[in-house]
C-alpha cells in the first residue's frame, strides 16, 4: 500500500478500482466531472458523509450517525447507435439515440424505421417504484 499526499484535482488516479472519499459536499461536486471522465466504467466509489448531488448513489449505508454513499462509475453510452441483427428477410436494423444523466440512460430506439421504447434498468426500476 502507498500513501500519497497530493491534490485530488491534479493527481492521476485513473487506474483506481475503488475510490473512497471523505471530503465535503463542495469538493465532491467539483470532483464529480473528473471521476466520471477518468475512472474506468465499473470503478466503485464510496463517499462517507457527503453524496454526489444529482449523481444518485446505487446504495446507502448508515455508520453510526452518518451515511456512506456507494456509486458505480457508469460507461458513457450517450449518442447515436446503429446496428443490424439477423440476415436476409429476418434482418432487423436498429437505431438508438441515447441521452445519459450519470447512470440513467433514456432514449428512443427505432426498429426497422418504427419507434421502439427503450429505457435503462435504473430508469425501469424507478418507474416501477413510482407506479
Ligand atoms: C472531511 S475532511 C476528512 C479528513 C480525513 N480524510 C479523515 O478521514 O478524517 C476533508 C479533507 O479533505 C481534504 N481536501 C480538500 N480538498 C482536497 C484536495 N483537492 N485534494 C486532497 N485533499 C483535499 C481537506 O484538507 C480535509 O482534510
Amino acid at each position: 500500500m502507498r500513501f500519497i499526499v497530493a491534490d485530488l484535482f491534479q493527481e492521476d488516479f485513473s487506474d483506481a478500482t475503488v475510490v473512497t472519499l471523505y471530503m465535503g459536499q463542495d469538493v465532491n461536486l467539483r470532483l464529480r466531472p473528473k471521476l466520471l471522465r477518468v475512472l474506468k466504467p465499473g470503478t466503485r466509489i464510496a463517499s462517507f458523509c457527503f453524496d454526489m448531488g444529482e449523481w444518485k448513489p446505487d446504495s446507502v449505508s448508515t455508520f453510526g450517525r452518518e451515511d456512506a454513499y456507494f456509486l458505480g462509475c457508469p460507461a458513457n453510452v450517450s449518442g447515436k447507435w446503429v446496428w443490424t441483427e439477423g440476415r436476409g428477410r429476418s434482418r432487423v436494423r436498429w437505431e438508438m439515440e441515447l441521452k445519459q444523466a450519470f447512470q440513467e440512460v433514456s432514449g428512443q430506439a427505432i426498429r426497422n424505421g418504427s419507434p421502439f421504447p427503450a429505457r435503462s434498468e435504473a430508469q425501469r426500476r424507478r418507474d416501477t417504484l413510482q407506479s
